[in-house]
């Protein structure tokens, strides 16, 4: 592995990380008792009880989510765009299997996708769904812009799209846990 394709993962890391820090609310310098000082700050998210077999497949689907972004950024960094786009559009974009769960009515025919998506879409919260979609519409974007900026454009709106992808990415995980 080379050292910009290890930057770019390291990058992805310190940027949802962050992301998930600057998410949990900060409390007022009063309200900081003496354990939260010499601990974390508490932790505000949202826990949620899933079923263990939808928390493992969510998991996985989230591994899954990184490691798509970071074969994104390995292909931009050596100028395949089209091939950006492709991964986007596959692994998490509105059509990919990962986003049955988010996406309205998606009409899977795969089954085990399909009674998961639906075990999913019982037990998210409405709010959590929709950052789901923002994600996975953001990298559809991701994937038109990439293929515009084939045909001559400018790649700039590809990488704002996919920077609204990793934007979602944060957001979610700045609101919710998992048990
Ligand atoms: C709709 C909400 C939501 C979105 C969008 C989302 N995640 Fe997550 N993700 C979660 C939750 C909830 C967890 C569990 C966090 C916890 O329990 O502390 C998680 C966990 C993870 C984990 C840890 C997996 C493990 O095995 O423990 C990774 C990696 C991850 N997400 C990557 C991503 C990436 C990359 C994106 C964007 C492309 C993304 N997620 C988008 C909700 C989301």
């Amino acid at each position: 592995m080379s050292m910009k394709f290890k930057f770019a993962g390291a990058a992805l890391v310190a940027v949802l990380g962050l992301g998930a820090m600057l998410g949990a609310a900060a409390p007022a310098a009063g309200q900081m008792d003496h354990m939260s000082m010499m601990s974390h700050a508490p932790d505000t998210r949202k826990l949620l009880d899933f079923p263990a077999p939808m928390r493992e497949h969510m998991l996985s689907n989230m591994r899954g989510h990184l490691q798509a972004l970071n074969e994104i950024l390995a292909a931009l960094s050596i100028g395949d765009v089209a091939k950006a786009g492709k991964i986007a559009e596959t692994r998490l974009g509105v059509e990919s299997p990962g986003a049955a769960a988010c996406v309205p009515n998606s009409g899977t025919t795969d089954h085990s996708t399909h009674d998961m998506a639906a075990m999913m879409a019982k037990f998210m919260p409405e709010d959590m769904r929709a950052l789901g979609l923002t994600m996975h519409e953001s990298a559809s974007e991701f994937a038109r812009e990439a293929a515009k900026s084939q045909t001559g454009g400018d790649l700039k709106p590809a990488l704002a799209a996919l920077a609204r992808v990793t934007q979602s990415c944060a957001a979610c995980h700045a609101e919710y846990r998992l048990k």
